[in-house]
């Protein structure tokens, strides 16, 4: 008997063509026999540690809250090895492939940095790596594609659709489908078919479980909300998790709100999206009146995806976290303010849940503390900004 249900509520599921159950299936198997394993959680404590500098710190941000009533926490995923929290699930992954006797991994990316959590891994591990990325996201996010050659992968740009993270699902999913027996798909977020979804937060939770300590270490309690950028919904179920059962901890998670949520121009499914099926799970979906998969928009590459983990439309629909929408702007806006007022320049998608946090602090009038999830740095977003200020 499986120790995890395919379904969250109505969402989630195994949505694939029959040639790929037999590998969900063994993936499922050796998932749920690796999380029992002492030798392999070992195995994994000893890398996340070494290898990728685990326990990140915990720092409150005393400079950028911007009102005396509100202290904001910073949980530093930015400080993890490669630059983001893709690496703490991509080792566990790793370590997997080689579990279920496989030597090559086929990866996709949006903002390249799963893509280059893949490629050190698979470099660290002695595997193969390719890696999907749409066209679009190699233009912005160049010094990503180059890293992930440098570590030997090969990155293969795809051209498809909107030339971004869905078309490379769709390609990653493609080649797994004919290469199963050697490859293993290190899914990037907490979507896509069963079992990733609770294998991706599995290997995620180890970001509230160290924060919930880190808070009570710090100021003997729990924050009033912990707050994430969601994308597929990694960083954010990975800081939530352990706060889920925590009834008076507020889970805030922040859509991006691109060009504002009537231009059509965001990628807000939980806003806007209906339910629908979209790379082997049932979620909210950005859809047109016929039903087929509208592209999204963000500034930021790794937002940048028309659906969303199924747990989170579970967490939405239940109302246990609430979910809002940050623009492009916003976002810029406060990405510019914690790097002058911390010395921390964050990946813009880490500044959607920072521009959140520091509306809601402006607007309190009663104490607070707020768990800011920073899920990455800002190196690789330097184009980005740098471009949109010669514009300006
Ligand atoms: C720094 C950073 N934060 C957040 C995300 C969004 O992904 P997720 O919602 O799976 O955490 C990405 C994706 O590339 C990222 O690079």
């Amino acid at each position: 008997m499986s120790r995890f249900s395919p379904y969250f509520g109505e969402f989630g599921g195994t949505f694939v063509p029959e040639i790929l159950v037999p590998a969900l299936d063994q993936l499922t198997q050796a998932f749920e026999d690796a999380i029992e394993d002492p030798a392999f959680q070992a195995e994994l404590g000893k890398l996340l540690k070494h290898f990728a500098g685990r326990p990140t710190p915990l720092y409150e941000a005393t400079h950028l809250s911007p009102n005396p009533k509100v202290r904001i926490f910073l949980k530093r995923e930015d400080l993890l090895h490669g630059g983001a929290h893709k690496t703490n699930q991509v080792l566990a992954q790793g370590l997997l492939t080689q579990r279920m006797g496989k030597t090559e991994i086929i990866a996709e990316t949006g903002a390249g940095q799963h893509g280059v959590a893949t490629a050190m891994v698979a470099a660290m591990l002695g595997l193969k790596a390719r890696i999907y990325m749409g066209a679009k996201d190699c233009e912005r996010q160049q010094p990503n594609v180059y890293r992930m050659k440098l570590m030997g992968a090969e990155v293969i740009p795809v051209h498809a659709g909107s030339g971004t993270l869905k078309d490379a699902v769709n390609e990653a999913l493609r080649d797994w489908a004919a290469n199963y027996d050697k490859a293993h798909y290190l899914l990037g977020t907490a979507a896509g078919p069963h079992p990733f979804p609770h294998l991706v937060r599995e290997f995620q939770r180890i970001i509230g479980k160290e924060a919930k300590a880190q808070m009570i270490e710090a100021i003997g309690r729990l924050p009033d909300a912990a707050i994430a950028c969601v994308g597929g919904g990694s960083n954010a179920i990975g800081l939530f998790a352990d706060f889920i059962e925590e009834e008076g901890v507020e889970l805030v998670g922040v859509e991006p709100g691109g060009e504002g949520l009537d231009t059509g121009k965001h990628g807000a499914p939980i806003h806007l999206g209906r339910t629908g099926i979209l790379h082997g799970m049932k979620s909210y979906l950005m859809q047109d009146d016929e039903g087929q998969v509208q592209e999204s928009h963000s500034i930021s590459a790794g937002l940048d995806y028309p659906a969303v983990g199924p747990q989170h439309a579970f967490l939405a629909q239940t109302g246990r976290a609430q979910y809002v929408a940050v623009t492009d702007d916003e976002a810029i806006a406060a990405f510019k303010t914690l790097c002058r007022s911390e010395g921390i320049i964050p990946a813009i998608e880490s500044s959607h849940a920072l521009a959140y946090a520091l509306k809601r602090a402006a607007a309190a009038t009663e104490e607070e503390v707020l768990l800011v999830n920073l899920s990455g740095r800002g190196d690789k977003d330097l184009n980005t900004i740098m471009q949109l200020e010669a514009g300006q």
